[in-house]
């Protein structure tokens, strides 16, 4: 019977996992920042980009300082999120609603790499891997701050200019049936 794996064999296999979520993102932040049409947001993908890639490398340095090989193996995770943002760039949305939901996209994507490195960072320092925690921490803290970027961004703008263009169902519904009682029995009343 084989031995048991321990948390230092996670660990490595999460690792390998993550350093494959980043070199999956470097490829597909350029077709964020490519379907921005706002220039903020483009640029905040596109400086994440460069982020990314040292992220990349800093990943080979925590390999390196276990005395692993550094190595990949597909996440399926971020491949799936990356997915999902394609199908979106293809819809027909309007540029603003366009920019709120590559920032959504982008969003998902951090998210699932703050868990990651949350999780990286906490076994190192239960295993005393002291450098190798430090160096997750430097990247989830980016990953946090690229997070909170994007935040800025939807709240500062993005996102009420794209509730403030076309409504077509604003449109169809007066205000009256906001206050309630007059509407009308075929309105998506679901949806209030
Ligand atoms: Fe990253």
């Amino acid at each position: 019977m084989a031995e048991a794996g321990t948390l230092h064999d996670a660990f490595i296999d999460e690792l390998r996992d993550t350093y494959d979520a980043e070199k999956q993102l470097t490829k597909a932040l350029p077709k964020l920042a490519k379907a921005s049409s706002n220039a903020k947001l483009r640029q905040a993908f596109e400086s994440h980009l460069e982020e990314t890639q040292g992220q990349v490398e800093r990943l080979e340095q925590v390999f390196e300082s276990l005395g692993e090989k550094v190595r990949g193996k597909h996440c399926d995770g971020i491949a799936g999120i990356i997915e999902e943002g394609k199908s979106i760039m293809e819809e027909d949305f309007d540029d603003t609603t366009m920019d709120a939901c590559l920032i959504a996209a982008g969003q998902r994507a951090e998210h699932y790499e703050m868990a990651a490195y949350g999780t990286l960072v906490a076994w190192a320092q239960a295993m005393g891997h002291t450098e190798a925690a430090k160096l997750l921490q430097q990247t989830l803290d980016e990953e946090k701050a690229a997070d909170k970027k994007l935040s800025e961004l939807a709240e500062g703008g993005i996102n009420q200019s794209a509730a403030d263009g076309p409504h077509s169902e604003e449109d169809e519904e007066p205000e009256a049936a906001a206050a309630g009682g007059t509407r009308k029995s075929s309105s998506k009343s679901g949806r209030r």
